[in-house]
């Protein structure tokens, strides 16, 4: 049965190996299903032959990962970047001239635009995935790492008992946009780019949603117990190891055949799956690298050669105004619609009325867009000399383009508010998504619904929430009498929610989820913060001139008075409860506290509130200030070893 399962480990990993990183699957869909299946049957009857690395386990698991941070066993270095090709020039002379030699040889390849991550592997298999972190230290992110398909369990071939190997994982372009519109769909918030979104799918505290996304791993760099003295070498080595390693890396003698290759991916890079910001240069000799060595932050002997963002001309329309949740007013110009990128631009945004300024944007301008990081792209330059002779200055509003109200700036801040704050359409439905929210009331309501329930009229604000009933939202389209039950016991649980959190959903301008429990702490009761002076609120730990300002404001106006008596009134928590209150001590005196690894007794977020309920302060890095370290099960080894270092005391949670 042993070399049974040990057989289907070693044919899945092989078949996976063909499927995402060759792309030459040699069996069917199904014949593989078959085989897993086989495989998922064995691995039950026998758990004690459980390993981690199995093919079985790439679907991820839902225990919550907290990241422990842990050292790199080689610091992970960034790269000289360059737009310029003189700079390559340069880097050329310099690294001729410390060498002694007259010609370098160099590999060229590709700059995968991802976030970067580390492996570690022992006898063959993966131990340790960290993240860069700040180069020293990085978040350990092995559970979401197992998940990717291109990133071997098991080397399958011929490799030393121990490497580290790096690269960068990225998701696709057309699986980014599918997934950005499922997202939009879901009323998620939409990944800015695929960079973002692999970045973030990596941090996910729970690696079955890892598994679901759609990441890709290219590794570029072994940084100690190279097998070959050529870096080129080594990529083919690796690639044969089982890395996924694109095949377009060239071995480059001269700078011209460098120029060859930048121009030739600056326009190839549009037909790639993934994006690529740049490509670059390393000197391919493993022992010319060492020789040249590091600065404190990048290789002497690499350099990165980055795109240009690509440009497109156009005109500007017109200058419409959007207002979002928080009453934030941002122009954006209509264009001409112009093709950027592989998509069809119609807007770009101008952020604010300074940025119009700035540009001394006219009406009908003629424009260059850039598209960046960013979802929508920006304008970076104006023609003036195709100007029309009479054109206006763009003006900004003065005027909410949604109720009319007048617009306000407020001091040391570029944007424009609306200033009606209750009564504007996107606040009202801001501000109900905002109180909803998972960290404010924790009600199941996704946005759709939330603008559904705006349109016929069943709320206005966040009270109203509370007077919904069955009949009126059984009668609605998209609503099933299990949907409606849903919805009203949500409502009714989240009338258990404390105080703090409460006072963070009312989403008072500047008052975040740390200013709110420590204005709920302070005050205890929203009767006594509405009478609070703005001295006594800024004698409140971590609340400062603005914030205080900011509340008083907010009580001065008679429907924010409103809503908060309706709340009281409809069973919401208005003030600290009583066993809140029986729990309250100062035993741990502003003690700080870093917490790691999993527990038994509580779940984190317990443990973290008991210490805050008691006067102690979460941190989230160890210091020589940290007071102790309460290690849970699984921690990182370099945490503890940087406790002892530290003579940070280390409790356990008992
Ligand atoms: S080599 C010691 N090769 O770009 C330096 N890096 O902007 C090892 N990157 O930090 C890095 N593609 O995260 C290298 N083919 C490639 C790369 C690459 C993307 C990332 C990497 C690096 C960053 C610098």
């Amino acid at each position: 049965m042993k070399e049974r399962i040990t057989e289907l480990r070693t044919i899945l990993h092989q078949h996976n190996h063909n499927y995402y990183v060759k792309h030459r699957p040699i069996i069917s869909d199904q014949e593989f299903d078959a085989l897993l299946r086989e495989l998922e049957d064995l691995e039950a009857q026998h758990p004690e032959l459980f390993d981690p690395n199995s093919p079985t386990q790439r679907v991820g698991n839902d225990i919550d990962l907290s990241f422990t941070q842990e050292k790199h066993t080689y610091p992970m270095l960034s790269l000289a970047n360059t737009y310029s090709f003189e700079e390559i020039q340069d880097f050329d002379t310099r690294v001729k001239k410390a060498l002694g030699v007259d010609s370098v040889l160099y590999t060229c390849e590709l700059k995968y635009d991802g976030a970067a991550i580390s492996l570690q592997y022992e006898n063959g298999a993966l131990q340790r995935a960290l993240t860069r972190g700040d180069g020293t230290v990085g978040d350990n992110i092995t559970a979401n790492v197992k998940t990717i398909q291109t990133i071997p369990l098991h080397i399958q071939a011929d490799c030393p008992d121990f490497f580290e190997i790096r690269g960068e994982i990225c998701m696709p372009r057309d699986k980014f946009d599918a997934f950005n519109i499922e997202r939009e769909k879901r009323g998620e918030q939409k990944f800015a780019n695929p960079r973002n979104a692999a970045a973030g799918s990596l941090k996910l505290h729970n690696s079955k949603v890892t598994a679901q996304r759609p990441l890709v791993g290219f590794m570029y760099h072994i940084p100690a117990y190279q097998p070959n003295d050529s870096h080129f070498k080594n990529l083919a080595i690796a690639r044969e190891w089982g890395f996924n390693i694109p095949e377009h890396a060239v071995l480059c003698r001269s700078l011209e055949e460098i120029n060859e290759y930048i121009q030739a991916w600056d326009t190839k890079r549009k037909s790639l799956t993934y994006d690529i910001d740049g490509i670059v240069i390393k000197v391919d000799s493993i022992a010319q690298q060492q020789d040249l060595g590091f600065t404190a932050k990048t290789p002497r002997w690499a350099i990165a050669y980055k795109f240009k963002a690509e440009q497109a001309h156009t005109r500007v329309q017109s200058v419409t105004y959007q207002v979002g949740r928080t009453g934030t007013v941002t122009p954006v110009a209509n264009l001409e619609p112009v093709l950027l990128a592989g998509t069809t631009v119609k807007r770009a945004t101008l952020h604010n009325a300074d940025v119009i300024a700035e540009l001394d944007l006219h009406e009908h301008d003629y424009v260059l867009i850039e598209k960046g990081g960013e979802i929508i792209p920006k304008i970076v330059q104006v023609d003036v000399e195709k100007r029309e002779p009479q054109a206006h200055k763009v003006k900004f509003i003065s005027h909410c383009p949604k109720c009319g109200s007048p617009l306000e700036r407020l001091p040391g801040e570029a944007a424009y508010y609306c200033t009606n704050q209750t009564n504007c359409p996107p606040q009202i439905k801001g501000k109900i998504e905002h109180f909803v929210s998972r960290k404010a009331m924790n009600i199941g309501l996704a946005e759709a619904t939330i603008s559904q329930l705006y349109s016929v009229g069943l709320i206005e604000n966040p009270a109203d929430l509370f007077s919904l009933t069955y009949e009126q939202l059984i009668q609605l389209e998209r609503f099933g009498e299990k949907s409606v039950q849903n919805l009203l016991q949500s409502i009714e649980d989240s009338k258990h929610i404390p105080f703090a959190r409460v006072l963070y959903a009312l989403g008072i301008r500047y008052v975040g989820e740390t200013g709110a429990k420590k204005l709920a702490q302070a005050c205890r009761s929203i009767s006594v913060l509405q009478q609070a002076s703005l001295q006594q609120l800024e004698a409140v730990d971590e609340i400062g001139e603005k914030i205080a300002a900011s509340i008083k404001m907010y009580f001065r106006n008679e429907q924010n008075c409103m809503l908060v008596d309706r709340l009281r009134k409809a069973g919401v928590q208005m003030e600290v409860a009583d066993d809140e209150v029986a729990l309250q001590s100062n035993t741990l005196d502003d003690k700080k506290i870093i917490i790691s690894g999993t527990f038994e007794q509580h779940s984190r977020d317990e443990i973290k509130e008991l210490i805050e309920k008691h006067g102690g302060k979460n941190v989230s890095s160890i210091s020589k200030n940290t007071d102790f370290l309460l290690a849970g099960e699984g921690i990182g080894p370099s945490k503890l070893a940087k406790a002892e270092k530290l003579s940070v005391p280390i409790i356990s949670e008992e």
